[in-house]
């Protein structure tokens, strides 16, 4: 199974979205194997956002990623990496189709409220910087037959 990561950004938490987003993802059939709360330090949104340092969104970028508490976690799925980015919609929530998670919960592309790796290279990068071993857990849920084929 292909695994991603993901973040609901400091406002998903604010808003109150973070079991509305999560329930979005286990309803697909997705399947967290980490999860964890935490504030975002300056450094490692720095490193998690490294591809975009010369662009003039980047300050503005690190400073919300900052702004207060994420919850990163790590779902894994046939394609879930594309399977996520298709349910987060398109970067700018205004092109974002209406269905996607962006496209019902936000106007401003740089207020989006969550993020998915763009590709394998990207979720191993992500998952590594976010989480260890150790954080993960192997389990199986009792609805995969019903969802997996
Ligand atoms: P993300 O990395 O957060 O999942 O978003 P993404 O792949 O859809 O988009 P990306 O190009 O990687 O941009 C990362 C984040 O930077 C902000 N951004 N602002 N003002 C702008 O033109 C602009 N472009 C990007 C967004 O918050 C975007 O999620
Ligand atoms: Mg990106």
């Amino acid at each position: 199974m292909e695994r991603t990561f993901v973040m609901l950004k400091p406002g998903s938490i604010q808003r109150g979205l973070i079991g509305h987003i999560i329930s979005r993802f286990e309803n697909r059939g997705l399947k967290i194997t980490a999860m964890k709360m935490l504030q975002v330090t300056t450094e490692l949104a720095e490193r998690h956002y490294a591809e975009h340092k010369e662009k003039p969104f980047y300050e503005s970028l690190v400073g919300y990623i900052t702004s207060g508490p994420v919850v990163a976690m790590v779902l894994e799925g046939p394609q879930a990496i594309s399977v996520v980015r298709k349910m987060m919609g398109a970067t700018d929530p205004l092109e974002s189709s209406p269905g996607t998670i962006r496209g019902d919960l936000g106007l401003f592309t740089g207020k989006n409220i969550v993020h998915g790796s763009d590709s394998e290279a990207s979720a191993k990068r992500e998952i590594g910087l976010f989480f260890s071993d150790e954080d993960f857990v192997s389990y199986k849920k009792c609805d995969e037959e019903w969802i997996l084929e």
